[in-house]
């Protein structure tokens, strides 16, 4: 089957408990979702991906699934999602779902029979192992998300490993039962009418045999024995031979701590075992390694890393484009200004989105919504937050400085009610909000945005225009100039006799731009521009504060 399609979508991902509450419980759900499809296509996306939506405990909000084939009673019922997929498809949205499968909830129905007895038939879809002479734990790692990542089950005498929360238990996927369970809920969805999957931590899913003890970290001691593990190649592609080829459909896997290397292993060729990767490494432009061990923004390490993956990736495999999802600190706080926020939301939108990829905006990042800051612990809901406050108090941090690294670094920071109008609640629900909205939303909502045609939201439909519009954004090579400066991010892409040229400034003071070798302004078509006037020199031009600027060059009959 030919999915080639997914090269030329563009995606929008919703977190649905903070997009848009229907039904008047202070969650978002999808009834929500129904409403703002419109809204939605008028984005010029091509497809929706959403975040869990099925039935959980919320110990991670979503990511613990207890029914693979139902949907939380907070976001509706499979009714509602068959509804919301039928008027997607109507408007030619396509939808993707999030597969979860590394591990369950702790309340899914085959961890229950799995905890009861060493002897039960699901016993071997977990990760079971007795502990170490003296009470020691089975091996010394260290989950992402809270301690040590095996927790004791008196019932059996044994401890499960968790590589995420405690109520995460990890599935067992070298049980040819698992991966049968695993196609099984792809078939179900597909066999529904959706249309892929972004498959959740899935390079994570094959453990080294013999789980042997890790390198110390201060979390995810073990990573290496997992991150990429011996069978991993082998299922995915049983996954794709068995299900993924039969259907019309693509699939973007999450693959943390992974290299650009890894990137053509799995994404390239024929039979390549996922369309695309989302990767971190673009991602820690301001820190290290960690959203939290942060360090100042560096755009020269931002290109430096992008420029590879490009580079790496032409016409070998393919990149998810992304910023922002709901993992991360919103970008305009991080690589942008939140002062020149507009201007920065754009610059940063072109960056990236006129690269060679699938691009995936998430919710409210194209209205430029902005990290929310709390002033007590107690309004954080997250587990993750939870143990980056307990890693800091390990180091001896005061609670004060804890509070300030969690309020910059959070992920909750992306997980604030999206901001639709200036009215009660931001427009988002009539109850009071499940997490508190963003003070500024009087300033940044949809409703304003909507009526001004510089806005950042009219910013971002002319920009996706313009992508669809012209292949050498989706197909070009790439080419970049300037490499050492840290204010200018410039590169071309070309393709068939087609140049364009991308200009973004990451400045905050005016910028002299000369022109690369090779183009000369007068003669391009201005096709995309962060700003109404877009002035010329006789060698270039001068940029405003974060200035965004695309010219297409039509090389076909000059022979250049
Ligand atoms: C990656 C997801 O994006 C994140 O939200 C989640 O907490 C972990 N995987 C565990 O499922």
């Amino acid at each position: 089957m030919d999915n080639s399609w997914f090269k030329e979508i563009s995606v929008y991902q919703i977190w649905c408990r903070s997009f848009k509450d229907g039904n008047g419980d202070g969650i978002g759900d999808l009834y929500g979702v129904l409403e703002k499809l419109d809204y939605i296509k008028s984005l010029g996306v091509d497809a929706i991906w959403f975040s869990p939506i099925y039935p959980s405990p919320n110990a991670d909000y979503g990511y613990d699934i207890s029914d693979y084939t139902d949907i939380n009673k907070e976001f509706g019922d499979l009714d509602i999602f068959k509804k919301v997929l039928n008027e997607a498809h109507k408007r030619d949205i396509k939808v993707i779902m999030d597969l979860v499968v590394n591990h369950t909830s702790d309340e899914h129905r085959w961890f229950k029979e799995s905890s009861r007895s060493k002897d039960n038939p699901y016993r071997d879809y977990y990760i079971w192992r007795k502990g170490r002479t003296g009470g020691r734990r089975p091996n010394n790692w260290l989950s992402v998300f809270e301690g040590n990542a095996w927790e004791y089950s008196p019932e059996t005498d044994e401890y499960y490993l968790h590589i995420f929360a405690k109520k995460q238990p990890d599935l067992n996927m070298d049980n040819p039962k698992v991966r049968e369970e695993v196609k099984n809920i792809m078939r179900f969805w597909l066999d529904m009418g959706v249309d892929g999957f972004r498959e959740d931590v899935i390079t994570f899913i094959s453990k080294k045999e013999g789980l042997p003890n890790g390198f110390p970290l201060p979390v995810a001691t073990g990573i290496e024995h997992y991150r990429k593990g011996p069978h991993i190649h082998e299922y995915l592609r049983e996954f794709r031979r068995d299900v993924i080829n039969k259907y019309d459909c693509f699939v973007v896997g999450e693959s943390p701590m992974t290299s650009w290397r890894d990137a053509v292993e799995f994404t390239s060729g024929e039979d390549r075992e996922l369309d695309m990767m989302i990767s971190f490494d673009h991602m820690s432009a301001d820190c290290f390694i960690v959203d939290t061990l942060v360090l100042p923004f560096s755009l020269r390490k931002l290109k430096r890393v992008m420029g590879h993956w490009q580079h790496i990736l032409h016409e070998k495999g393919w990149n998810a484009l992304y910023i922002e999802n709901h993992d991360h600190p919103r970008i305009i706080s991080r690589y942008g200004s939140e002062k020149y926020r507009t201007e920065s939301g754009k610059s940063l939108a072109t960056m990236c989105f006129m690269q060679s990829g699938t691009p995936f905006i998430y919710q409210g990042q194209e209205i430029g919504m902005t990290n929310s800051s709390q002033d007590s612990m107690m309004n954080f809901k997250d587990v993750q937050t939870f143990n980056t406050s307990r890693v800091l108090k390990q180091f001896h941090i005061p609670e004060k400085t804890v509070l300030k690294i969690i309020n910059r670094t959070s992920r909750e920071n992306a997980r604030t009610p999206v901001q639709w109008s200036a009215g009660k609640n931001a427009g988002f629900s009539d109850a009071e909000p499940w997490f508190p909205v963003n003070p500024n939303y009087t300033d940044i909502n949809v409703e304003a945005q909507e009526k001004d045609p510089q806005s950042l939201l009219n910013y971002y439909r002319r920009l996706l225009k313009v992508r669809k519009e012209n292949p050498v954004l989706i197909y070009g090579d790439f080419t970049e100039y300037y490499h050492l400066s840290g204010r200018l991010f410039c590169y071309s892409r070309s393709y068939k006799g087609k140049r364009a040229l991308v200009i973004c400034s990451f400045s905050k003071r005016e910028l002299r731009f000369k022109t690369p070798k090779g183009f000369d302004l007068h003669e391009g078509e201005l096709v995309l521009s962060s700003l109404p006037e877009a002035p010329l020199t006789t060698s270039g031009c001068v940029l405003k504060p974060y200035e965004a600027r695309v010219y297409l060059f039509d090389f076909t009959n000059t022979g250049k």
